[in-house]
């Protein structure tokens, strides 16, 4: 299969490309001169992952479900999603990791990875690639109550959600046991300043485009929406001290919403906003492949990214406004806080390990897999 004449957005330019792909699999790129389907020099962006996504489903079907989240993602060209374990029950032992994982096989229109949940007994988390951690509160009750530094010791790569006094001591962890810390919705200018601090290869940061846009106290979110200066100081590190952005989309009802639930969904304006920010120039075309596609693609798997022998994944856009209207949405939970903006760059087609999945109108479902 040939894919001809993709402008593909890298961390290192935009290039005019021809993909060959065998097998689902990025085979080559360059000039080919055998026929194929022209692609005029779309603008494409491979491997967009949400590298923070909670699907809930279970017991708490009636808000979102794994076939309504992931139909969501590839509806606005996410092709791959981390999964946060905070659902009811939540992904806390191997029994609860299975159902999840057939779950997933049956009903994920993208690909995917689990978080598995360590609250306390360290036992269990062997043989799970993804491990979330939460040190503060928010949606669930997984607060980690065990030992941090024997958790640390397994170097098994971890993700928290902490405030800024959990971050200081899982980073310097990390340092000192030489183990992969991501840390998940960064949201103060003293958490940045920190981090930037001590980075390091092991060490990555999220931030939410909520986060980077909302003013203080405008939505009810873990963690909360900081000030103006925070703000800045996010903004400033994207592609530096922060490597990924990610939605962190966490449906509720409005009647939860009411009741004062934490979060707010955002798969389907994850990669508008982020889009919109580089057409607007806010950022560069480069930065936003490392943050929502090169960067993510590193942390999660050894089969994502722009690479020959990687998936063959690829979002197709188009320099064309349109209006957020959350009533649209493939999430159940149809609000939004960006509902009405006017945002730059729409998804025309998603390929996903080398077939159409979305044509613009029609999203298909494919089998997909564990990333
Ligand atoms: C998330 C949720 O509802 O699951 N809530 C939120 O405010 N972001 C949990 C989380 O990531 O903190
Ligand atoms: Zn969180
Ligand atoms: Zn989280
Ligand atoms: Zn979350």
């Amino acid at each position: 299969m040939l894919f001809k004449n993709l402008n593909v957005v890298t961390s290192r330019g935009i290039k005019n490309w021809d993909i060959l792909v065998e097998n689902g699999k990025i085979r080559d790129m360059g000039r080919f001169s055998a026929k194929g389907t022209d692609f005029n020099g779309s603008m494409t962006i491979p491997s967009v992952i949400d590298m923070h996504v909670h699907c809930r489903d279970f017991s708490q079907d009636y808000k979102e479900t794994i076939e309504t989240a992931t139909k969501a993602a590839i509806s606005k060209g996410v092709t791959g999603i981390v999964e946060m374990p905070n659902t009811a029950p939540p992904v806390n032992n191997k029994e609860i990791f299975e159902k999840r994982r057939t779950l997933f096989k049956e009903k994920s229109y993208c690909d995917y990875g689990i978080n598995f949940s360590v609250t306390e007994d360290l036992s269990f988390f062997n043989g799970y690639k993804f491990i979330k951690i939460f040190l503060t509160e928010t949606t669930g009750k997984l607060l980690f109550k065990g030992d941090l530094d024997r958790l640390f010791s397994y170097k098994k790569p971890i993700a928290i959600h902490s405030d800024i006094k959990g971050i200081k001591e899982c980073v310097k962890l990390s340092i000192k046991h030489g183990t992969k810390l991501h840390v998940c919705h960064v949201s103060t200018k003293d958490e940045v300043k920190f981090i930037k601090k001590y980075k390091n290869e092991n060490i990555t940061a999220e931030v939410t485009p909520h986060h980077l846009l909302l003013p203080k106290d405008s939505e009810n979110v873990k963690p909360d929406l900081g000030e103006k200066e925070d703000r800045e100081a996010l903004w400033k590190e994207l592609g530096k001290t922060i490597d990924v952005i990610a939605s962190d989309h966490a449906p509720h009802t409005g009647e939860e919403k009411k009741r004062g639930a934490y979060g707010i969904p955002g798969i389907e304006t994850f990669l508008p906003l982020t889009l919109d920010f580089a057409f607007r120039k806010k950022i560069s075309f480069e930065n936003l492949a490392l943050l929502i596609s090169e960067n993510p693609s590193k942390i999660v798997s050894d089969k994502k990214g722009f690479e020959i022998g990687k998936d063959a994944d690829f979002t197709v856009i188009e320099e064309k406004e349109w209006i957020v209207d959350s009533r649209k949405f493939c999430s159940k939970s149809k609000f939004s806080p960006f509902d009405g903006m006017n945002l730059k760059g729409i998804v025309k087609t998603v390929i996903l390990r080398g077939k159409t999945v979305y044509d613009g109108k029609k999203i298909k479902k494919i089998n997909c897999k564990e990333m």
